[in-house]
């Protein structure tokens, strides 16, 4: 029986495809894009299917025993997949957010939030063994947000640079959501899964240029610099999400767990880690110019 990774293209989902196959478990893959099956190694089994349609997930999910469950995708078929899931699957292990954590962070209003407690509780009611895995903030958003001005040698322009975040490794949110898909003991889990430290914005700019050897300036946005500096290329409800938590967790370190230790038995990387292993993405050069 194999594991069902869905998102198997994206961030996380592709990592955990890596984990999965690395620990000798049957993996099958799924993506809406039959020219993605040539990006995955050879002993993973890829599979087409769409989320938005509950019938193309039919050969996807025969004889399989678990699914990683990622959801970017519209949310009208939600019932009908999570209802075929468990049926077909019996072990769902949901991509989720930390919403029901008491931090000012995860406590502001979030459309993303919302769907993820309704998915969560419909993998209740489906009777499915499930293990709920709730990444804090990326170290990898921050990577995609600061990169672009940093090769390009200018200042980081952003707002609230005093909050904390508490940034978690893709590859450790992976790690943990594949020993859960693996590993005995796991149903019924429930991860927020962060970081190490507490690090402040600005604090986290100044990581990156002492990792890169050149000081990087630090420009603080007021909240609506940062809504017309955005207006164009971000979506307004993620502009104000964001703001909304940075906001509301100034003052407060940052929301931290050992959840990296607890199940994988080893420490998290901490973002200084993060960035040196991704230094080429803040290097100005041909592939990211
Ligand atoms: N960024 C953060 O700080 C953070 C923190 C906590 C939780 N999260 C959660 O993490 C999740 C995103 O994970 P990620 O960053 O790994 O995702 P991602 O890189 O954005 O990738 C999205 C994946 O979903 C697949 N997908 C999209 N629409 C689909 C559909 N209709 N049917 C089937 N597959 C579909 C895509 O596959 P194809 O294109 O190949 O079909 C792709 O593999 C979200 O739920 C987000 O809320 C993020």
């Amino acid at each position: 029986m194999s594991v069902l990774v869905t998102g198997a293209t994206g961030r996380v989902g592709s990592l955990v495809v890596e984990n999965l196959t690395r620990a000798g478990v049957p993996v099958r893959a799924l993506t809406r894009r039959a020219e993605a099956v040539a990006t995955f190694p050879p002993d993973v089994e890829v599979v087409t299917g769409d989320l938005t349609v509950p019938d193309s997930l039919e050969t996807a999910l025969r004889d399989v025993s678990t699914v990683f469950l990622v959801w970017t995708a519209p949310p009208d078929t939600v019932p009908a997949v999570v209802e075929r899931l468990a049926a077909q699957a019996g072990r769902i292990v949901f991509l989720s957010s930390p919403h029901r954590t008491p931090h000012p962070f995860f406590q502001q209003a979030n459309p993303m939030a919302e769907l993820h407690d309704r998915i969560e509780r419909l993998i209740a009611a489906s009777g499915a063994e499930s293990t709920i895995i709730r990444p804090g903030m990326f170290a990898s958003n921050a990577f995609a947000w600061w990169a672009p001005a940093i090769r390009a040698g200018q200042p980081v322009r952003w707002p609230y640079g005093g909050a904390e975040t508490a940034p978690v490794d893709d590859r450790d949110v992976a790690a943990v959501a594949a020993r859960t898909l693996h590993g005995d003991g796991h149903a019924g889990g429930d991860h927020v899964v962060t970081g190490p430290e507490s690090l402040g914005q600005a604090e986290q700019v100044a990581i990156i240029g002492e990792v890169l050897g050149r000081p990087i300036e630090f420009q603080e946005l007021s909240p609506d610099e940062f809504r017309r500096e955005t207006a164009a290329t971000w979506p307004g409800p993620v502009v104000d999400m964001l703001l909304a938590a940075w906001g509301a967790t100034m003052g407060r370190p940052a929301f931290v767990t050992s959840t990296v230790l607890d199940v994988l038995g080893s420490a998290p990387r901490t973002f200084r880690q993060s960035v040196a292993d991704h230094v080429a993405e803040f290097v100005s050069s041909p592939a990211n110019r």
